[in-house]
């Protein structure tokens, strides 16, 4: 599984590789669920922090300081021209700015870029231009100070600077994309990346998300090459200097941040449409493929009115472009206007995409269009608040799939794509606040993580069940239009929000949003006649055990409860706002169950009483408990067995009652627990019994099934065999396997060609069984694929390989030309994820190419993705001390937390190992005995 902005990406973005499975004998898997018995322990668990070597340190700040405020801008006049031959571009820039403070020196972020002049011009014509005399680059800054000879007068003036730069090849600034054309010619594309702080290396600026301004951009470019910007072209006319290239100049665009600016020019086509409110939207797709951009703009038509509705404010511009750019470092970006993709979170083919690409695509455009409204319109006042920006838009990115496309079930998946995700990282004693104080560069790229995204969207969506909708909506309105073309910090969503319910909004909150964690709530009952009296308490839940030391940080947690009776909606509803509370439930019969959290909503886990326990399990057999409750309670245990809190025997006991599962999320987030567990006991001799164990639980799934779709079968089936199959196939199923063969036979004969949906299970499956051939087979089929999707589907499954020296070739591919630069890191992640063997080998190849990885993305969030990836899988104690020498001598500050955090989940894997392998191995074996009677 890979990560994406700190988002596991498992069904979305890179549509997930199926985990999966064989098969094993329904009776034995129901007997031993008869046998279930979780026994509760309390305090058992190893304490992880005795070991480690890392305390809950936050990495070393370092010094930072903002822009004076003595001068700013209000408009920038801003002309570029790239050279798409030289990767140079000449700059000029016509700032109108404002003095404060009467000053002979002005202060700008600027980095990479050479000034060639610099004047400042009085406005009104009393004074005469003066000649900057220093350009003092402050280079660790990234910032430049202009010194001029005279002292600069309060008031409105002209800053011009002339400059060059280099159309750099990382992926941020304004940087050089390379592409095929439809021919198969190598050609180049000026784009740009500019958010969190790079608009600083396509030109000098106030390079702070308050500092606001308005932009007119001019491009000069080829004459043959489309150029975009955020705003319509307002004139295009020859360049008087040259007749191979035009000047275009796009209209004034509303006062906004630099890091929402963008540019480019490149060749390509597009599809456009109108959206019911009026807005123009064209999806602007590589030469030829015009046709794969159809689906992403139904979804931007139809998603455009939903939030205008939503917000009840309108998109302010006149245009919207979505563009897929070949290389690029995130998934996309949401310049106002001109919303950049990578080609896969954009392009789809009706033939050659599967439907979890799809299904990304579609969370992809509703994530970026929300930020129109959410980040652009309104904007964090610094990056602390970065998590108001990416929590929201990853909670409202599901709303408008939910609304686009109810048929994906999209927010059952919320649950296993975000919510646990974050759960998972925000136990660790390395984790951090959402809200966190950020200064550097390097410290504002470390919070592209999963707590900004997943915690933040998490807590956005128990806050919205707790206000409810409309005074959600109230609220929501209240601050875009309070806060419309200006800046606002967390506590301004509060106090809307708090003001729009009449709810103590920003007490609850702050406790989610200022302190780390969540709680584990231990939840107990008692009968008394018709009563059902529920003890609740709380504290905080540790990855390595319970809470032990004597502060124990506290939150104030919407709280709801359901019974058997109606088990999808709360009968009772209560803030804990203490460690405990008694709650009488009236009218609860002693058969009746009672749960907590139904719907998955409350960002906490959960530990039952063994009774309370037991009375829900046979809901999850016989699915009287509901998908998401279902999904919960298995991911709340699994964790609670990591954490030795109860024994894994009782997890693996219990994911056996998920024989007669049918629903696709619930299946993935318990494959890929699964997948956790095949993981860590690859390093004990008895992995294949854990294989056996997967392939008994997936095969009466696989085999109900089968391998070709049904009639009026939907998206979620489709979903479901693709992860079953590659289960099973990648556990060793002997029937998945040969099927698998043969169809990937008729496939590369072209015989048969595979429907999108079974290839990443097919290739999967035979590439983890095969040999130097089919690997052979693979790359080729990778050299002949036109669409990204095909290329990344197969990057992801390669690590699959089993043979030492195959899997040395898959890493030098990873390195290769044949690999776009973003896509690197799930080649070597899926390496890593792929064996034991790949593991060592996968951290072995970082280490060896370190530099070469570390200059490839500028010490940018992509190398925190490629370091989690290659090491969190390790589980013995030496793993972990390496890891941290080797950071230590070799820095990457943007990923010091994500070290910390893998060394932390080393040592958690190797606590987790050591205390219930051979319980683990007695299990696997005695299960397979004769059935008791
Ligand atoms: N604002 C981000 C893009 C970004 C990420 C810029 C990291 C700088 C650093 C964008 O809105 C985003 O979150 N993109 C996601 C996709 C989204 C659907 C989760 C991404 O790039 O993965
Ligand atoms: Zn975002």
């Amino acid at each position: 599984m890979l990560l994406v902005l700190g988002r596991w990406v498992s069904h979305a973005f890179i549509p997930r590789v199926s985990t999966c499975f064989p098969a094993l004998l329904p009776r034995t898997i129901l007997r031993n669920f008869n046998k279930i018995k979780f026994i509760v322990h309390i305090h058992s668990a190893v304490s992880v922090n005795a070991v480690s070597p890392n305390r809950a340190t936050m990495p070393e700040r370092r010094p930072f300081v903002r822009l004076p405020t003595d001068v700013f801008p209000v408009n920038y006049g801003l002309c570029l021209k790239p050279d798409l031959i030289d990767f140079t571009f000449e700059g000029k820039l016509e700032a109108a700015v404002e003095v404060t403070q009467p000053t002979n020196q002005i202060v700008m972020n600027c980095a990479d870029i050479d000034i060639i002049t610099a004047s400042f011009v009085p406005e009104g014509g009393e004074g005469e231009e003066v000649n900057a005399t220093g350009f003092n680059y402050q280079n660790e800054d990234e910032k430049v100070t202009l010194s001029f000879p005279s002292t600069l007068q309060k008031g409105s003036a002209i800053l011009k600077i002339d400059f060059v730069g280099e159309l750099n090849d990382k992926m941020k600034g304004f940087y050089r994309s390379k592409y095929a054309s439809p021919s198969g010619e190598v050609r180049y594309a000026a784009v740009t990346q500019f958010e969190a702080t790079d608009a600083r290396r396509a030109f000098p600026c106030w390079d702070e998300p308050a500092i606001k301004a308005t932009f007119d951009i001019t491009l000069i470019v080829p004459k043959e090459r489309v150029a975009l910007s955020n705003m319509n072209v307002i004139d295009r006319k020859p360049y008087p200097e040259d007749a191979g290239l035009v000047e275009v100049k796009f209209a004034t665009t509303p006062i906004m941040s630099t890091y929402l600016v963008a540019f480019v020019i490149g060749e390509y086509d597009f599809v456009e449409g109108q959206s019911s409110d009026g807005v123009l939207v064209r999806v602007y797709t590589p030469l030829g493929k015009a046709e794969q951009g159809k689906f992403a703009l139904e979804v931007a038509i139809k998603t455009l009115p939903f939030y205008k509705d939503y917000f009840n404010v309108p998109y302010p511009l006149p245009k919207i472009d979505l563009i897929a750019i070949a290389d690029f470092a995130a998934g996309a970006m949401e310049n106002w206007g001109l919303v950049t993709y990578r080609e896969t979170a954009l392009l789809i083919d009706p033939k050659n995409s599967c439907s979890s690409s799809r299904q990304w695509v579609a969370l992809v455009v509703g994530h970026e269009l929300a930020h129109q409204w959410f980040g652009n319109l309104v904007t964090m006042e610094w990056w602390t608040h970065l998590w108001l920006n990416e929590g929201f838009a990853s909670w409202i990115e599901y709303l408008c799939v939910d609304h686009c496309f109810p048929e994906y079930d999209i927010w059952t998946q919320f649950v296993s794509a975000d919510y646990t995700r974050a759960l998972e990282l925000d136990a660790l004693d390395n984790s951090h606040p959402i809200e966190v104080n950020v200064g550097h560069p390097s410290e504002v790229d470390e919070i592209f993580d999963a707590i900004s995204y997943s915690k933040g969207a998490s807590v956005i969506r128990m806050l919205h069940d707790y206000i409810g909708d409309q005074d959600f909506r109230k609220g929501m309105n209240a601050y875009l239009l309070k806060f419309q073309h200006k800046n606002a910090s967390t506590e301004d969503l509060w106090d809307c929000l708090g003001q729009a319910s009449g709810k103590p909004i920003a007490e609850v909150m702050s406790s989610w949003t200022q302190q780390m964690g969540f709680p584990i709530i231990v939840v107990d009952q008692e009968q008394q006649g018709d009563d059902r009296i529920i003890k609740l308490s709380q504290k905080k839940f540790c990855a390595s055990g319970p809470h032990t030391a004597e502060e124990c940080p506290s939150w104030m947690v919407p709280v709801s409860i359901c019974t058997s009776d109606d088990p999808s909606h709360a009968c009772h509803k209560v803030l804990l706002d203490g460690t405990d509370a008694t709650i009488t439930l009236n009218n609860v019969r002693p058969d009746q169950w009672v749960k907590i959290n139904p719907g998955t909503v409350g960002f906490y886990r959960l530990q039952y009483s063994t009774s309370m326990l037991e009375s829900l399990l046979p809901g999850v057999r016989d699915l009287s408990l509901p998908p998401v409750d279902r999904l919960g309670l298995q991911n709340d245990l699994f964790s609670l067995s990591r954490a030795g809190m109860i024994s894994t025997v009782d997890v693996l006991r219990l994911m056996e009652a998920f024989i007669n599962e049918p629903n696709y999320t619930v299946w993935s987030d318990l494959s890929c627990n699964l997948g956790v567990l095949s993981s860590l006991l690859s390093n004990t001799d008895f992995h294949e019994e854990i294989q056996e164990f997967i392939r008994d639980l997936f095969t009466p799934v696989g085999l109900s099934l089968g391998w070709d779709s049904k009639p009026g079968e939907g998206h979620l089936e489709a979903l479901l065999r693709g992860l079953v199959l590659g289960k099973l196939g990648k556990a060793g199923h002997k029937a998945t396997l040969e099927e698998a063969r043969l169809r990937f036979k008729e496939h590369v004969e072209g015989r048969q060609v595979l429907s999108a949906d079974l290839r990443s299970p097919v290739y999967l499956t035979v590439l983890k069984h095969g040999d130097s051939a089919t690997l052979d087979t693979m790359l080729k089929l990778h050299k002949q694929a036109d669409m990204q999707e095909e290329k990344n589907r197969i990057e992801r499954v390669l690590g699959a390989i089993s043979a030492p020296d195959l899997i040395q070739k898959v890493l030098i591919f990873a390195l290769s030309d044949d690999v776009r630069p973003q896509d690197t890191v799930s080649v070597i992640g899926g390496v890593a994820e792929g064996s034991k063997q790949g593991r060592k080998a996968a951290w072995k190849f970082v280490k060896d190419n370190w530099e070469e990885l570390h200059n490839r993305y500028q010490g940018g969030f992509l190398i925190s993705r490629l370091i989690k990836l290659s090491v969190d899988g390790f589980a013995n104690e030496k793993m972990a001390a390496e890891v941290k020498s080797f950071f230590e001598s070799h820095q990457a500050p943007a990923a010091e937390r994500t070290v910390q955090q893998c060394c932390e989940n080393i040592l958690l894997n190797a606590a987790w190992l050591k205390r219930d392998t051979d319980d683990i191995h007695q299990y696997l074996l005695q299960r397979k005995g004769p059935p008791t009677v």
